[in-house]
């Protein structure tokens, strides 16, 4: 590895959001390490996709509801790439319904897998971009933690978190040199939304259509690679819906 190659850390890399975000940065020079939850193969062919972009890629199996699973995992990407100069906090699920038949399980997984991950993955990874004196911090958000969603209690509590997590954590590093802001999707056509009715979604929307992974992704290379004076921001990527 050069002196000047540059590493990015991707969550939930291994499809949907994350994976285009992942390929994304790699057509942009970066070596791309993703973390995935479950599915090996899935996480395989990212990797393969990476590589064939001409970068070093490595999937990373980690729950980042683990602090002590995710400190582990951030210190063997140190180890071996020797730096992370974008991070882009992406896993995320949905358990969704409405707040007085929600289980406490559904409400906990979420806020772990949403939010705590949040400062699970990160702590680890500005303790040496501080070092470093640069990165960049990118995290999913949602248009429902910016207006709030019926059904999506948990969900909508963990995003609007993230965007409190974003704007503190960008005030406590900016004078290091590193940005941090947070993206925030409206509906985006991946795995996590295939069961809604796109239909009736998309009337309401004023673009009237949904998302793309890569709609979302290109966002987030601006942010990494260009976006050098912008932090502490919540910018939307959901064709209007929140105006
Ligand atoms: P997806 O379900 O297609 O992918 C989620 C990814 O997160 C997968 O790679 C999965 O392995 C990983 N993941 C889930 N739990 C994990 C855990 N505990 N540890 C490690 N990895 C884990 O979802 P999608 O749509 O790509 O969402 C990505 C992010 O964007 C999420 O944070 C989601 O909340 C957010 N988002 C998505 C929207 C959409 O319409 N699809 C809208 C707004 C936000």
């Amino acid at each position: 590895m050069t002196e000047e190659k540059k590493v990015a850390l991707v969550t939930g890399g291994s499809r949907g959001i994350g994976k285009a975000c992942a390929l994304e940065l790699a057509k942009s020079g970066y070596d791309v390490v993703i973390n995935y939850a479950g599915n090996d193969a899935a996480a395989n062919e990212t990797v393969g996709e990476l590589k064939a972009l001409g970068v070093e890629a490595e999937a990373l199996k980690f729950n980042v509801a683990d602090k002590d699973a995710a400190k582990e995992a951030v210190a063997k990407i140190f180890e071996k790439f020797g730096r992370i100069d974008v991070l882009v906090n992406n896993a995320g699920i949905t358990r969704d319904g409405l707040a007085i038949r929600m289980s406490y399980e559904n409400w906990e997984d979420v806020i772990n897998t949403n939010l705590n991950s949040m400062f699970y993955v990160t702590k680890p990874v500005v303790e040496k971009m501080l070092k470093q004196k640069s990165g960049a911090v990118i995290n999913m958000a949602s248009v429902c933690g910016v207006y709030g969603n019926a059904g999506q209690l948990n969900y909508s509590s963990a995003k609007a978190g993230v965007i409190g997590f974003t704007k503190a954590l960008a005030k406590e590093v900016a004078s290091r040199g590193i940005t941090v802001n947070a993206v925030a999707p409206g509906f985006i056509e991946t795995d996590m939304t295939k069961d809604l009715k796109k239909d009736l979604i998309a009337e309401k929307i004023p673009l009237k259509k949904l998302g793309s992974a890569e709609d979302v992704a290109k966002l987030v290379r601006f942010l990494a690679c260009e976006g050098k004076y912008i932090t502490a921001q919540v910018i939307g990527v959901d064709g209007g819906l929140v105006i």
